[in-house]
């Protein structure tokens, strides 16, 4: 379903303009979808179906991010003055909130053994909204690829992947909110200060991929398993056999597929999908 207005326009506008925030507010405020995870009606699965969900190995890592996520996002619609903005990270942490609430559901049903953390309490309101941001970039755009995978295998029932897409389509937003946010925020920022924001931003960043690599590395089972290599187990998890080439060109055609739903005018998550794509065109086939 195509969620780009029907006064869609493509011309492009100011970074940071009026028009800009207005439209970042409204796109986000639009888009946005009810549901109660409270209230889902999980469907039954196989012995073999149970299984297979709950060994796979991401669930306490999404519970973790998610707590600190969601509290994140919750506490910094503190750091806006523009009410529609405001609003809209509101509403972005109660949808983070919402997907804490859909994963106790999940175990709570299924009987996944999870640990819940207490609430995380944000630092530095700014620091930590850039860095959740920005490692939402890295995980949503792998999220899509696998999704894909995970719903294409016939594994799991329609029915149970069904419930985790309005989870995907809302990282879709998340994130394009935040890329837009970002560059609002620094063009709002007076030149001589601009040039330390994008320093400060690629420190993040690449605080986020050591991460990401820590994480993959303990996901993988050791310290000798590379992310590489968990990339390539997350695709046994969910059943489906397949090269780390194959799996860049799914998750850059769905990053593509779900990017193209919304307005042309709002800028797109750039770092990632560049980095998948140079990789794409530089690793052999096979691999
Ligand atoms: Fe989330
Ligand atoms: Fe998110």
């Amino acid at each position: 379903m195509s969620v780009v207005p029907a006064d869609f326009e493509t011309t492009a506008i100011r970074v940071g303009s009026p028009q800009h925030k207005q439209l970042l507010s409204q796109f986000f405020i639009d888009t946005h979808r009810e549901y109660d995870p409270e209230k889902i009606d999980w469907p039954p699965l196989s012995a073999e179906e149970l299984r297979r969900l709950t060994g796979l190995p991401f669930w306490q890592e999404a519970v973790v991010t998610e707590n600190v996520t969601s509290n994140t996002v919750t506490a910094a619609a503190a750091l806006e003055s523009d009410p529609q903005l405001k609003r809209a990270i509101a509403m972005q942490g109660f949808e983070e909130q919402r997907h804490a609430r859909l994963l106790a559901a999940l175990a709570a049903h299924y009987r996944i053994p999870l640990e819940f953390p207490a609430p995380y309490a944000p630092r530095d309101l700014e620091d930590d909204f850039l860095f959740a941001g920005f490692g939402e970039c890295f995980d949503s755009f792998f999220a899509f690829g696998l999704f894909a995978l995970a719903r294409d295998s016939g594994l799991f029932p329609a029915a149970l992947v069904e419930v985790f897409e309005p989870v995907m389509e809302e990282e879709v937003r998340h994130i394009l909110f935040f890329v837009n946010w970002v560059k609002a925020r620094r063009a709002e920022l007076p030149w001589w200060r601009r040039a330390a924001f994008r320093l400060r931003c690629g420190r993040i960043i690449l605080k986020q991929v050591a991460s990401r690599v820590k994480t993959a590395r303990s996901l993988g089972g050791g310290a000798r398993k590379s992310s590489e290599n968990f990339t390539l187990t997350a695709h046994r998890d969910i059943g489906t056999p397949m090269t780390l080439h194959g799996l860049l060109a799914t998750c850059l055609r769905e990053n593509d597929r779900r990017m193209g739903h919304y307005d042309a005018r709002l800028a797109r998550p750039r770092l990632v999908p560049s980095i998948a794509r140079v990789l794409y065109r530089l690793l052999p086939a096979r691999l």
